[in-house]
């Protein structure tokens, strides 16, 4: 399935007015599948459009040109694409983005899952179809990702400006699908070093690790079955957070040199609580 259907909009734009009204996210119920092996692994996921193959609704809409300083590939270049809310209001309706309190996930390949508050779906960022530096047959410069080389089709997400200095930009590539969902509700926890802990998991891993099955899959889940403090030391589990080379070599995990110990030491609470707090495996 590629498009939702309009009726599903409309349902959803209920929900989310429901959930507006009552300033606390819940689960909405999914409206649409991928039939392509991109599972939904969020419940509160409300919409799903796979965009390899594009979507019809894409090809109507206009390219423009941006340059970027690109921290992928480090160093300046040049993208053709489209603007993300030109995007967003295409293939979900223009009725999403007056949702502001909901997520837009970019689904990747990989398992990535990147996340962008729609309140930012126009702060310019395009999802780039092509670079344009390289022969137009080509379509793409190859991107080293450890010994291998891949390249970022069939989308990359990419940022010509940084208009909100608070916010960490997404540049996710190879995306596949896009997903509108709602923000998971916060863990129940009195504890401001566990609260610190999710609020930086949320940053900085979940868009590969994924907690009660919510999250990104191109890193294990770590909370269910068995959590993972439960089979590592949290000596280990500290080096390897900031540094996974000096734990596992050739791991495929970045380093996280900018996190302090009080960030490390929140990350390593926050994992130890969630081991009371697994969902059920069916
Ligand atoms: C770009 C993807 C990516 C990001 C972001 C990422 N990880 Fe990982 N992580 C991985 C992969 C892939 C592995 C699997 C092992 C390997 O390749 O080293 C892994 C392994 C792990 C493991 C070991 C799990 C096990 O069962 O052995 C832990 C713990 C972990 N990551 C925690 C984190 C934390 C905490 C963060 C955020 C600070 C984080 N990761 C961010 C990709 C990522």
């Amino acid at each position: 399935m590629t498009e939702v259907p309009r009726c599903s909009l409309i349902l959803m734009a209920a929900t989310l007015a429901a959930v507006g009204a009552q300033c606390s996210p819940r689960h909405a119920e999914t409206v649409s599948s991928s039939g392509s092996g991109h599972a939904l692994n969020s419940a509160a996921v409300v919409a799903h459009v796979e965009l390899d193959p594009a979507p019809v609704s894409l090809s109507t809409l206009r390219t423009r040109r941006v340059r970027v300083d690109d921290p992928v590939y480090r160093t300046q270049k040049e993208y053709e694409g489209y603007d993300i809310g030109d995007v967003v209001d295409a293939v979900f309706g223009p009725d999403a983005r007056r949702s502001p309190q909901i997520d837009i996930v970019f689904v990747c390949s990989d398992g990535y899952r990147a996340t962008l508050p729609m309140a930012h779906a126009r702060d310019g960022g395009v999802l780039a179809t092509r670079d344009v530096s390289v022969p137009a047959d080509v379509r793409w410069q190859p991107l080293r990702q450890g010994r291998e080389y891949m390249l970022p089709a069939p989308y990359y997400l990419v940022w010509p400006a940084q208009r909100d200095p608070a916010l960490q930009y997404p540049w996710p590539y190879r995306v596949v699908a896009l997903e509108l969902a709602l923000p998971e509700p916060k863990v129940r926890t009195g504890d401001a070093t566990v609260a610190h802990g999710e609020d930086v998991f949320r940053r900085d891993c979940a868009t590969c690790h994924a907690i009660n099955l919510q999250g990104g899959t191109l890193g294990p889940e770590l909370n269910v079955p068995i959590n993972v403090t439960e089979y590592w030391e949290p000596k280990t589990l500290r080096i390897l957070i900031r540094n996974p080379a000096l734990v596992r070599a050739s791991s495929k995990m970045p380093a996280f040199p900018q996190l302090g110990d009080g960030d490390v030491d929140a990350l390593v609470a926050y994992l130890t609580f969630m081991k009371g707090q697994k969902v059920e495996l069916h």
